[in-house]
Formats: structure tokens, C-alpha cells, sequence
């Protein structure tokens, strides 16, 4: 493999195709237009490992609730993840608080500009420093994701990156990234490549003649794409206990949720449904079947429901147990795979909007300024 050497002119026309292209077709996603570093940070760590309609449902709730840097740093982390949850990928949510409060604490609430600098924090590495020092501050400077790799590869005929792919060839993909990035719009050049690797270079069905750089493409389609890592599969059975209490004139649903022990290296203070003992139901007694991926496993799980007595027979014990009544249960950290089976059997219902940051600040002699537990 060599090292390209991209003519002047070459470059300059690339980057002009790119981002006129960018310019007419990108999609409208909420935080496209945002300067704002903090905004930028949050929804590039949502994207990290998560489709765009996903964060797109999560990236507005969580800016409403937590503006600005401060008001993160300022939250229980049991907010933060309640705000996260369905994401995934949970370990982002409480590394992106820590580095809010390290912030906070050591660098007077301000997110440093440049990406040598956002590389120190803890929790940011190079490519979201990157991210957020291109799209926010305007630094010349080259990001590279998986779609990236991606493009960068298809156009110079180099090997598909794999998981075996060698750090020369990372090397080399981001030395020309950094070369080809346009000096007065890196962060529109970032978001555009990364957004023709999302949109039109895509793994396995390129559709190369809607592309704007498929005359400086050496493979245009036969590049032969790393194929996808095999996915594990397990079953697992989950128990839905709901129970209804009465009260004075009226009376409302519980749902039995589990807390995972602080221990769990997966998802750890997250609330599950409990757990069966045996994840073979009886047909007769399925609820529903459900399949849920994580990671690289998908779990097919099947739930029943469980009657409160038989609650103890039926499931392996687990962590602390709470009958929540069900308006709560949609603003508490669910799993993901929870808040499917409480949507699917519509249990969940609309979370109680709770003031944001700003209207507790404006109302703060009330005295409620400080972050507010779940529940
Ligand atoms: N993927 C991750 N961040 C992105 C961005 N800012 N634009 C397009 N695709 C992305």
C-alpha cells in the first residue's frame, strides 16, 4: 500500500463535489446548525454504535432536560440514565456525566476548543474530539468512523478494515482525511463524508451513480466490504407481574421491576423485568416473544405473565425488587429491552414531563434547584 499523493487540483475538486452535494442533500438532523460544543458532544457520543432515529428520539428529551453542560454535571446519574435509556451502550451515558463534572470542576464549566485539549478529558477520545473541535470550533482537523474507513477505502482500492485491519492502514486513512479536509468548513466536510458513508456508500448496496465523488472512486461498487461479525444468539424468558392498587377513589397498575446489582459489568442500577427461571414457556403461557440485540448477541426472549404469588417460584432472584406504579416506570433507567415489553403491552405510559434545568433555575426560590431523584 502507498501513501497517496493527491494532486491540488484533485483535492479541490473532491471537496467541492462533497460538500456541494452535502449542501443540497444532507439530511435535516436536530443538531446540524448547532454550534454549540456541548450539544455537538452529546449527540456525536449518542451516534457512536447507535442508528440516527434512535438518538433522533432521545437527542431532544435529553437537551431539554440537560441544556447545557452544567445542568449535566449538576443531575443523579440515575437521571441521566433514565434520560438514556433505549440508547444502549449505557457505559457512554456515565462517562459523558463524569466528564461533565470533571469538567465542571477543573476547567470552570468550559469544554476546551481544541481536539489535542478535548483529548484529555476523560471518556473523549480521538475521534469525538475530533468531531467537536471541527463542527463547533472550526479546527482543521480530519474525523474518521466507521463509515469514513469505509469511503476512504472503497476510493483508493485499499483492503476492507476489518477486525484484523492494521494500525498502518487506520494510519494511512486518517493522514488523508486530514489532507483532504477543506481548511474553511472541517466540520461541514466531516459531517459530509461521514453522511455519504451513512447514506449512499453503504456496506452492501452502494448506489455509486448518485455519488458525488464516483469519478475520483478507483472501485465504484466492487469493493468487497469485511463481511459482518456472526451474531451469537441466547434465549432468555422475562416475568411481567403487574398488580393493581386500590386507593381511596381510584386505583392504579404496579409493574414488578428488578434493579441490576451495581456489580453487573452490564448495565449496572438499570431496571429489568425479573428474570424466569426457565426461559422455555410453555406456549400456551407466552405473552409475547420478543427479540432484542445487544451488542453481538440477540436474545429471544419470551414473556409471561406472572401472577405476584408465584413470583418467587418462577424467578431467579435477582437485585432489590419495587412495585412501581406504572406512571413512574417510563422515566426511570429502563433497559432498553424493559422498555420494549412495557411499550409492547402498553404499560408505559408518557412520562410526567418534569421541569428542565432552565424553569428550575427561573423558579429556583421555590427551592427546588438541585437535581431531582426518579420516583
Ligand atoms: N455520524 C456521527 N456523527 C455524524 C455527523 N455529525 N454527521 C453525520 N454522520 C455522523
Amino acid at each position: 500500500m502507498v501513501d497517496p499523493i493527491l494532486d491540488p487540483e484533485s483535492v479541490a475538486r473532491l471537496r467541492r463535489m462533497l460538500l456541494d452535494w452535502y449542501d443540497a442533500h444532507r439530511r435535516d438532523l436536530p443538531w446540524r446548525g448547532s454550534r454549540d460544543p456541548y450539544a455537538i458532544w452529546v449527540s456525536e457520543i449518542m451516534l457512536q454504535q447507535t442508528r440516527v432515529a434512535v438518538v433522533i428520539e432521545h437527542y431532544q428529551n435529553f437537551l431539554e432536560r440537560f441544556p447545557s453542560l452544567p445542568a449535566l454535571a449538576l443531575a443523579s446519574e440515575e437521571d441521566v440514565l433514565a434520560l438514556w435509556s433505549g440508547l444502549g451502550y449505557y457505559r457512554r451515558a456515565r462517562m459523558l456525566h463524569n466528564a461533565a463534572q470533571f469538567v465542571m470542576e477543573h476547567q470552570n464549566g468550559v469544554l476546551p476548543s481544541t481536539a489535542a485539549e478535548l483529548r484529555l478529558l476523560p471518556g473523549i477520545g480521538g475521534y469525538t474530539a475530533a468531531a467537536i473541535a471541527s463542527i463547533a470550533y472550526g479546527e482543521r482537523i480530519g474525523v474518521v468512523d466507521g463509515n469514513v474507513e469505509r469511503v476512504i477505502c472503497r476510493m483508493q482500492d485499499w483492503p476492507a478494515v476489518g477486525r484484523a485491519a492494521g494500525a498502518r492502514l487506520r494510519r494511512s486513512i486518517d493522514t488523508l482525511v486530514n489532507q483532504l479536509v477543506h481548511p474553511k468548513r472541517p466540520g461541514d466536510f466531516n459531517q459530509a463524508l461521514m453522511e455519504l458513508g451513512a447514506t449512499l456508500c453503504t456496506p452492501r448496496s452502494p448506489q455509486c451513480l448518485a455519488c458525488p465523488v464516483s469519478v475520483d472512486c478507483s472501485t465504484r461498487g466492487e469493493h468487497k466490504t469485511a463481511p459482518r461479525r456472526a451474531m451469537l444468539s441466547t434465549e432468555i424468558g422475562c416475568a411481567l407481574s403487574v398488580r393493581s392498587t386500590a386507593h381511596a377513589h381510584s386505583s392504579q397498575l404496579e409493574v414488578l421491576l428488578e434493579q441490576r446489582p451495581a456489580s453487573e459489568s452490564v448495565m449496572p442500577g438499570m431496571w429489568q423485568l425479573p428474570l424466569l427461571r426457565d426461559p422455555h414457556v410453555p406456549v400456551g403461557d407466552v405473552r409475547m416473544a420478543v427479540r432484542h440485540a445487544i451488542m453481538q448477541v440477540n436474545y429471544y426472549v419470551r414473556v409471561r405473565t406472572v401472577l405476584a404469588e408465584d413470583v418467587d417460584a418462577l424467578t431467579r432472584p435477582g437485585g432489590e425488587r419495587r412495585w412501581v406504579p406504572q406512571v413512574e416506570a417510563a422515566s426511570m433507567a429502563l433497559t432498553g429491552l424493559a422498555r420494549k415489553i412495557l411499550t409492547r403491552a402498553h404499560l408505559l405510559a408518557p412520562p410526567v414531563p418534569r421541569p428542565s434545568f432552565k424553569a428550575l433555575q427561573s423558579n429556583s426560590s421555590a427551592g427546588t434547584a438541585s437535581a431531582d431523584p426518579i420516583g
